[in-house]
């Protein structure tokens, strides 16, 4: 089956700003729509996608692509994967190989299937697993919820290794979803004697396990994670995230909580929007899985001197990527789990009376007031919205009684850290002719024969262009959306890094193809001559009187070919 033509299928019937809306909140910006960029973190939007180009391109870095390499970056996906993501939902039928034919797979998808059965296999194991059971009695969880969260018990000694085994997987695949593990005592299960809670990724998909011993007094870690794999960064996956997210959309805002158990339970009481990191303080990247659902958190931590830590970091991390966030400190030595379970529902939402905003929570802590304001204004310093920084300014102002004439000064200085430049630093590089006549190829189909006929890629001085060229001119496709799976990741960013910038009045696109392609056979003729000039300096160094007329020769006929 030739995907290339279901990429054509898929073109014809889904418009990549539809698709892409469908991910990241866009806004229209003239002809084209802008957004905060999924593949790394910003404050400003560099992030464009062009309905006429049906392509996107992110001035940050530099990313780009159309819809199919849009939904493999953001899915984490195959070329094969995402077509058949998208035809799905084109309403496209793809026809199967025949079974057997493609037996191999992609590790991926091997992977993801490992963890679907282990994830089964482990919550058949806890219905079998009295104590397993019971311990999670103990601790308030029903059989809903255990349901819901896919709770399983993983037993002691290497029962999955054997089941998986015995299911046809091959023990380095094991290996390699982190299940098991390869020690000098020869391959053992990851996770034993452990309740374990599955880790999903937004699409609801199995990646990883969360572990917790079951017995008081257990030697080795309380939590144990899955290990990094090819499906698992535990830095970027938020637990819960999968089940929160039409909840958190609803209410326009996350909870953020500590624990596995603290999410599970507090979705049991019906508090559903959600989630938390793994183990490890907020990252970037777990804050941009939740922008394309909200940009409002609410922070929930133990008022103890760690929670206080985390607060300061984590109010810090969101307010620089753009959220607003809010505190709420529970009473020291309980997380939302023990609290919920003590007081309930409703005693947990009225402690939301007791939510602290940025100001109110860094004026409150303890320490000398100089170094507090100091902190806060850093981080104001760092919000990139001018509207949301000038209200906590003024809050600011008004609750430390310094001036905000004074504050917008510190702000300020604060701001003109050089560290800040690099957001937009290099948007205005001017683009070479070759990428501006790249962008014109792929913006303008029906000027394609003329370039062909006037340049070839071996004029292309630029490696890069010159490759891009060389792969459209081997293909009868115009449009980069046709060729784009052809092209590998650097290409396709300089590819539609190029075509982005391109903006001419069709009277002006002829025009503009002569003049870049004299700019590039001038400048290949002055590189050239230089050269030359080079060569026959050596040469009279050396006393090579022939190689140098021979030199010479050839820089006249240049000139004169250069000249004509
Ligand atoms: P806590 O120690 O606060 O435990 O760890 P908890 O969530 O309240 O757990 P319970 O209530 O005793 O079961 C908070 C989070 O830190 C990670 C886990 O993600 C845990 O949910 N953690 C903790 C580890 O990764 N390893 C550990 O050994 C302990
Ligand atoms: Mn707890």
């Amino acid at each position: 089956m030739d995907l290339g033509n279901v990429v054509e299928d898929i073109k014809a019937r889904l418009d990549i700003v539809e698709v892409l809306a469908g991910y990241i909140d866009l806004k229209r910006a003239g002809r084209n729509f802008k957004a905060l960029c999924p593949f790394h973190s910003e404050k400003t939007p560099s992030f464009v996608v062009s309905p006429d180009k049906q392509i996107f391109h992110c001035f940050g870095c530099s990313a780009g692509g159309d819809l199919v390499t849009f939904v493999m970056k953001y899915e984490n996906m195959s070329f094969p994967e995402a077509v058949r993501a998208l035809a799905d939902r084109a309403g496209i039928r793809i026809e199967e190989a025949p079974a057997g034919t493609s037996a191999a797979g992609n590790l991926r998808k091997r992977l993801l299937e490992m963890h679907r059965d282990a994830c089964d296999f482990y919550e058949n194991e806890l219905r079998r697993n009295a104590r397993a059971r019971d311990y999670l009695r103990k601790r308030g969880l029903s059989d809903g919820t255990i349901d819901e969260f896919s709770i399983g018990f993983a037993p002691a000694g290497n029962v999955l290794l054997g089941f998986l085994k015995a299911k046809g997987y091959a023990e380095s695949d094991m290996i390699a979803s982190g299940l098991c593990k390869e020690t000098e005592r020869g391959r053992l299960d990851t996770f034993r004697n452990r309740v374990v809670f599955p880790i999903s990724n937004i699409r609801g998909e199995v990646i990883a396990f969360g572990g917790r011993t079951i017995a008081d007094n257990a030697r080795g870690p309380k939590y144990l994670n899955s290990p990094e794999t090819l499906l698992f960064k535990k830095s970027s996956e938020l637990f819960g995230l999968n089940l929160a997210k039409a909840e958190i959309r609803r209410r326009g805002y996350a909870i953020i909580m500590e624990g596995y158990l603290d999410v599970i339970t507090s979705h049991q009481y019906g508090v559903r929007n959600s989630v938390a990191p793994l183990g490890t303080a907020l990252t970037d990247a777990q804050a941009g899985r939740l922008k394309a659902l909200t940009k409002k958190v609410l922070l929930v931590f133990d008022s103890d001197d760690a929670g206080i830590k985390a607060s300061e970091r984590s109010l810090s991390l969101l307010y620089e990527a753009g959220f607003v966030a809010k505190v709420l400190l529970l009473p020291k030595g309980d997380d939302p789990d023990t609290f919920l379970r003590k007081h309930g529902r409703d005693a947990f939402q009225r402690k939301f009376r007791d939510v602290l905003g940025l100001v109110d929570f860094f004026l409150g802590l303890h320490g000398e007031r100089v170094d507090i304001v100091r902190s806060l204004l850093l981080i104001i310093s760092k919000v990139p919205d001018g509207i949301i920084r000038s209200d906590l300014t003024r809050e600011v102002s008004e609750k430390t009684g310094l001036s905000e004439q004074f504050l917008r000064e510190e702000l300020n200085l604060l701001r003109k850290n050089p560290a800040r430049i690099r957001d937009d630093g290099n948007r205005s590089q001017p683009m070479s002719a070759e990428r501006f006549l790249l962008g014109v190829y792929l913006s303008y189909p029906e000027y394609v024969d003329l370039i062909r006929e006037s340049i070839t890629p071996g004029e292309i001085e630029d490696p890069e262009v010159r490759g891009i060229f060389e792969k459209l001119y081997s293909s009868s496709a115009a449009v980069l959306g046709e060729v784009a799976h052809r092209l590998d990741e650097h290409e396709l960013a300089v590819a539609t890094g190029a075509a982005m910038g391109i903006n001419i009045d069709s009277e002006e696109v002829e025009r503009n193809i002569k003049d870049c392609i004299r700019t590039i056979r001038n400048k290949r003729l002055r590189r050239r001559l230089r050269d030359l000039e080079l060569e026959i300096r050596i040469a009279e160094k050396r006393g090579e009187a022939h190689l140098i007329n021979n030199l010479q020769d050839q820089m006249n006929l240049l000139i004169k070919e250069g000249g004509g």
